[in-house]
């Protein structure tokens, strides 16, 4: 949730601290540090509450020259996000700080290591579980420096290795943690354990980051952190340990997206870029994936044999926020097509139940992040009972795409705005490219299979043409901005996207939205319904259209305004709503991911109307690796 960037090399690392932060902020933007060595080695630290416009007004002209250094962007859990809790800490005396740390993660043991340093004379200056991880190797470096190492030091560490080692050898909890030493120009210590780190190898410089955006157009190379591991960077070297196998040899490889990818290329916000980006990253989600010769979907990283496969017999979806409602399309793509009974668990839940579970149940985690928490314990908890778990999962390298068995990437590219659009639809292909290889290897005939393949090829074109209800929505989003609720409602196949319709308008414009079953809400919430309260329709030509009608008159007799997202030339829809978004014709099974289109522009417009931060709602987080 929080972000790291680190540098060590020759370049102005405050400059390229703050624009890797600032491509980090989406994690977390309640408040931001920095900490860099002046010539002498000397620690300098800026921290500011409030948005990182705020610390680089104050780094702009006031910090010395420097070319290491560490930065945070924070998301409050322990302490209120003031200058005093924001990143780095130092560790040591008030007068005689030695080192500076950031971190992301939890302390869960920090009161009692709290109790222990202050006990041991550290006097703490923020009320945050971090600052615990700063003194803890204050303290570790000060034994190490007067007794010699506790580590077994088979891997020759300096002090400085050795008391970070030491120090997170006491922690309890989760970690991704960065550490500059006073007098040491040419040292980051760089640590995971449950928060993810990455490493930017450039040509006589280092970077380490929460995740490879920070490290586009800067460095070539990346290197993923394991947990366990510890990376010991100077400008020119990088050595990673491994807490139980020792020295490790560092798997570099090539980086893959580009300063264009984590830029706005023109458009005002992430989210509209995103947004407006999917026919495209629909494409990436299927390329290589479909074969026509067989009438089925292909896919490279199942890692499961043919036996595994065959023996499937029941499917666990689980995610949370957008991800749960694409495992909820994905429900009745494969059901449908595969005819194999499907689970949609929210992640958090299924952490904790201990549901009957056999051989033939397969698991997908699906994440966008591939860091969020619950998922990841939902996940680990699967697999520990022996379950074959997929991730169907958009960033490479994440902890979850690590760990699961197998899986299938979106290839959406970076997704920045907190609120996720082309993640969502990415996952709602590969779900119906999971319906489509499921239902080939069980009842769906070759002919069906190849009309379902027709169908996916049309997509990318399809959602184009929703995307030209741009300037409609923005129209329509003058008119209801004021509006305190509004109900989404929808059916079958588009009943999940009136849940992601509600989760967007909610979260970027702050107004209470509700998504339900159409037919569901005549048991509570028509009980809403008066003049001022719009209901959104997604109510294309299909099978249950003449149903959704009824649903759509009842909320009309009791003068309810409603906008509809409608097909082309629908006149009685026209004639019925107040408000028509016309979108083009889909069999009924592709509907969601056109449909939604529409809706992620109306809360758009609606949210920038409204003033609100689109990007980066408040309290939300892209990432949400705490549980
Ligand atoms: C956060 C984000 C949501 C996202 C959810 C799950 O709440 O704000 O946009 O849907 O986490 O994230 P994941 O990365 O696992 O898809």
């Amino acid at each position: 949730m929080c972000g790291i960037v680190g540098y060590v090399g020759f370049r102005r690392a405050s400059d390229l601290i703050v624009e890797g932060l600032r491509r980090l902020e989406y994690r977390g933007y309640d408040s931001s540090g920095l900490a860099v060595l002046d010539h002498e080695s000397q620690i300098h630290v800026r921290k500011a509450a409030g948005r990182l416009s705020r610390l680089e007004e104050i780094v702009r002209d006031d910090l010395p020259d420097a070319s290491i250094g560490i930065g945070h962007t924070r998301w409050a859990t322990h302490g209120a996000p003031t200058d005093g809790n924001a990143h780095p800490h130092l560790g040591g005396c008030v007068d005689g700080s030695t080192l500076a740390v950031v971190h992301n993660g939890v302390v869960e043991n920090f009161r009692e290591l709290r109790a222990r340093l202050e006990a041991e004379g550290y006097v703490f200056r923020s009320e945050t579980d971090s600052e615990v991880i700063a003194h803890l190797i204050d303290s570790c470096l000060t034994r190490a420096l007067q007794t010699g190492p506790r580590v077994a030091d088979e891997i020759a560490d300096t002090p400085r290795v050795v008391a970070v080692r030491e120090a997170i050898a006491q922690l309890r909890g989760t970690y991704g943690l960065l550490v500059l030493f006073r007098g040491q120009s040419d040292l980051l210590v760089a640590a995971r354990l449950g928060s993810p780190l990455v490493i930017g190898v450039g040509d006589g410089e280092h970077f380490v980051a929460s995740d490879s955006s920070p490290l586009a157009g800067h460095a070539d190379r990346i290197v993923y952190l394991a947990d366990h591991e510890v990376a010991v960077l100077t400008h020119d070297t990088l050595r990673v340990v491994h807490r139980d196998s020792g020295r490790i040899e560092p798997a570099v490889k090539p980086l893959e997206i580009s300063a264009a990818d984590v830029g706005l290329g023109g458009y005002s916000h992430y989210m509209l870029k995103e947004i407006h980006e999917q026919p495209e990253t629909i494409r990436a989600a299927m390329r290589g994936r479909l074969s026509k010769d067989e009438a089925t979907a292909v896919f490279g990283g199942l890692n499961l044999t043919p036996r595994q496969l065959q023996r499937v017999n029941r499917i666990v979806l689980t995610g949370c926020g957008t991800s749960w409602h694409a495992a909820l399309v994905g429900e009745y793509l494969i059901e449908h097509f595969a005819r194999l009974p499907v689970e949609v668990e929210y992640a958090s839940e299924l952490r904790y139940r201990n549901p009957p579970i056999d051989d033939g149940t397969l698991l997908f985690a699906i994440t966008q992040s591939g860091e969020t928490a619950d998922t990841l314990a939902a996940l680990r908890e699967m697999k520990r009972k022996g379950h074959p778990t997929l991730a169907i999962c958009n960033v490479v390298g994440s902890t979850i795409a690590n760990e699961a068995d197998g899986g299938i990437y979106l290839h959406a590219g970076p997704e920045i705005g907190v609120a996720s659009t082309k993640a969502f639809t990415s996952q709602c292909v590969v779900l119906a490219l999971l319906a489509l290889y499921f239902g080939r290897l069980r009842h769906m005939s070759y002919e069906d299979g190849v009309d379902f393949i027709d169908g996916l090829n049309r997509l990318p074109d399809l959602v184009t043409k929703a995307l030209e209800t741009d300037a409609a929505a923005r129209v329509i989003a003058e008119r209801y901005r004021q509006a305190s609720t509004f109900l989404y409602l929808g059916r079958q196949f588009n009943f999940p996207v009136a849940l992601e319709g509600a989760l967007k308008l909610k979260e970027i414009s702050y107004i209470h939205a509700e998504g339900y079953p159409a037919a569901e809400m005549k048991h509570g919430p028509i009980a809403l319904v008066d003049p001022l309260t719009p209901s959104v329709f997604i109510i294309p030509q299909g099978k249950v259209y003449e149903k959704v009608i009824l649903n759509l008159e009842e909320i009309k007799a009791r003068k309810g305004p409603v906008i509809a997202i409608s097909s082309p030339g629908d006149e009685r829809v026209r004639h019925l709503a107040d408000e028509v978004l016309e979108i083009p014709e889909a069999p009924d099974f592709l509907q969601p991911i056109v449909s939604v289109i529409p809706l992620q522009l109306l809360a758009y417009h609606i949210a920038c109307l409204r003033g609100c931060d689109v990007d980066k709602p408040r309290n939300l987080a892209k990432s949400v690796t705490v549980e």
